[in-house]
């Protein structure tokens, strides 16, 4: 049994900023106003009633690559992408950040977030030996994913890594034995509740076996150095974050009465993008300033339940780069058809979809926009992609959005806010139809890139 935690103790550890805290989208206003440009009112597409809203971030520089693009693309904007990165450390300083490469493992955007310090949550060997061309150390990169097999795990270390997610008595038996020595954290599984996308089946294990796996750990040779959560991809609740740091502080309560403290938290992925809408095209808008305010209270309240200084870590992926990476695509064609329940549908079909860049239309919808017909008369049709696919599209009973009745085949569109997963999660030519190149902008000068 877990015991039930106590009442949370005063951490001893300093604040290190003493600065009154501004909520975050005060300071991202001021930040633009400083910058002399203002985010611009963007007529994007969304739900079929909802009226253009200003975009959460400033995509200027995106933009402008945007409207030079004259083939379809994938464009990140590094500097917003370190604006991003500047933000989150701003908020939480106290955290390391280990980049989950998944969402975006374009060498581009690794070595400008290795320039700023991130470290690398890797998935497999073949990521980390992506994560060490960046330059970084091995010890800034950590094996996060718990499923691996024996040679994964012999790669791993042979290329220097010491840090591996774990969640259950096998994968610590074979750790022992292909990573002897190293330092092991456990995954402890979450509801996924208020999620997009819960991943709370596959990874992750109960408080109770936590503390099997990491009693086996410290048997087998391993050093039980810590927990980690993962709230769910896109977390749309603070709530979670609270629900995540309860089961923390109770497994890390009594590890401490069983002699092991831990010495690290990792708190996962799971912040969200900001410029996504809901299937029904309304736009997300999550409530970071308050996730944030939950973490750091709840960090200061792991740190008074466990007897060692604790270090904390973050696993970001889409927060970091889904709102600052776009494509230029175009459309195939708009079509009007009867359906077989007698009703009328519009259906917008573009260049890229579910199979080469918009993997994530499933839980949700794209702000497009339109650069050629800004105004005039519009439609509420059906978007999908362009391969001989049906789950290729936003589901029909999602809301329709809204598309200019006079757009033509070959007219450009943009999508936003598709960074995140957007190049790894394109097959390599379902239906014909290849993975799109990217470019990337801004860091130490524009770049053209492969595909
Ligand atoms: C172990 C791990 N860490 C971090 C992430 C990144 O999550 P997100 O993009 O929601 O921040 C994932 C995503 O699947 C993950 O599996």
């Amino acid at each position: 049994m877990i015991p039930q935690t106590t009442e949370p103790r005063r951490s001893t550890e300093p604040r290190r900023s003493t600065e009154p805290r501004r909520p975050a989208e005060e300071r991202r206003r001021a930040d633009h106003g400083r910058a002399g440009h203002r985010a611009p009112t963007a007529q994007v597409a969304g739900h079929a009633d909802a009226a253009p809203r200003p975009e959460p971030h400033d995509r200027t520089a995106l933009r402008a690559a945007l409207a030079s693009a004259t083939e379809d693309t994938v464009i990140y904007d590094l500097d917003g992408i370190g604006r991003q990165y500047a933000a989150l450390r701003a908020e939480l300083p106290d955290v390391a950040v280990r980049f989950a490469m998944k969402a975006c493992p374009v060498d581009e955007v690794l070595d400008h977030l290795a320039g700023l310090g991130s470290g690398f949550d890797a998935a497999s060997p073949q990521e980390i030996a992506q994560a060490l061309r960046t330059g970084v150390a091995p010890e800034l990169i950590h094996y996060g994913n718990t499923v691996k097999s024996d040679r994964n795990i012999a790669e791993a270390y042979r290329m220097g890594v010491r840090d591996f997610a774990t969640d259950s008595l096998e994968d610590v038996a074979a750790i022992a034995e292909h990573a002897p020595g190293s330092r092991v954290f456990c995954r402890i599984a979450t509801t996924g509740e208020g999620a997009l996308w819960g991943l709370s089946h596959k990874f992750g294990c109960s408080p109770e076996d936590a503390l099997r796996v990491l009693g086996a750990a410290r048997t087998a040779g391993l050093v039980p150095s810590g927990l980690s959560v993962h709230v769910g991809s896109q977390q749309m609740t603070a709530e979670a974050w609270t629900a995540a740091i309860d089961s923390l502080a109770a497994v890390l309560e009594t590890l401490n009465w069983r002699g092991i403290t831990p010495t690290r938290v990792n708190l996962g992925g799971g912040l969200p993008a900001l410029g996504v809408l809901d299937r029904s095209g309304r736009p997300l808008e999550p409530p970071l300033d308050k996730m944030f305010t939950v973490i750091r209270e709840g960090m200061e309240r792991l740190r008074a339940v466990n007897a060692a200084p604790l270090e904390f870590l973050l696993e970001p992926g889409r927060h970091l780069v889904a709102d600052h990476g776009a494509i230029r695509a175009h459309v195939a064609r708009l079509t009007s058809r009867h359906q077989l329940d007698g009703t009328r549908a519009d259906w917008l079909y573009l260049s890229c979809g579910k199979f080469n860049g918009l993997y994530e239309m499933d839980q949700l919808q794209y702000r497009l926009e339109f650069p050629t017909h800004p105004g005039g008369q519009f439609v509420n049709a059906v978007v999908a992609g362009p391969t001989c696919d049906s789950d290729d599209a936003y589901a029909q009973e999602d809301g329709p959005v809204r598309v200019p009745h006079a757009i033509a085949s070959g007219d450009p569109v943009w999508i936003h806010s598709c960074g995140a997963y957007a190049t790894a999660y394109a097959t390599r030519g379902f239906n014909g139809f290849p993975p799109l190149p990217y470019t990337c902008i801004g860091g130490s000068g524009d770049r053209g890139a492969g595909a």
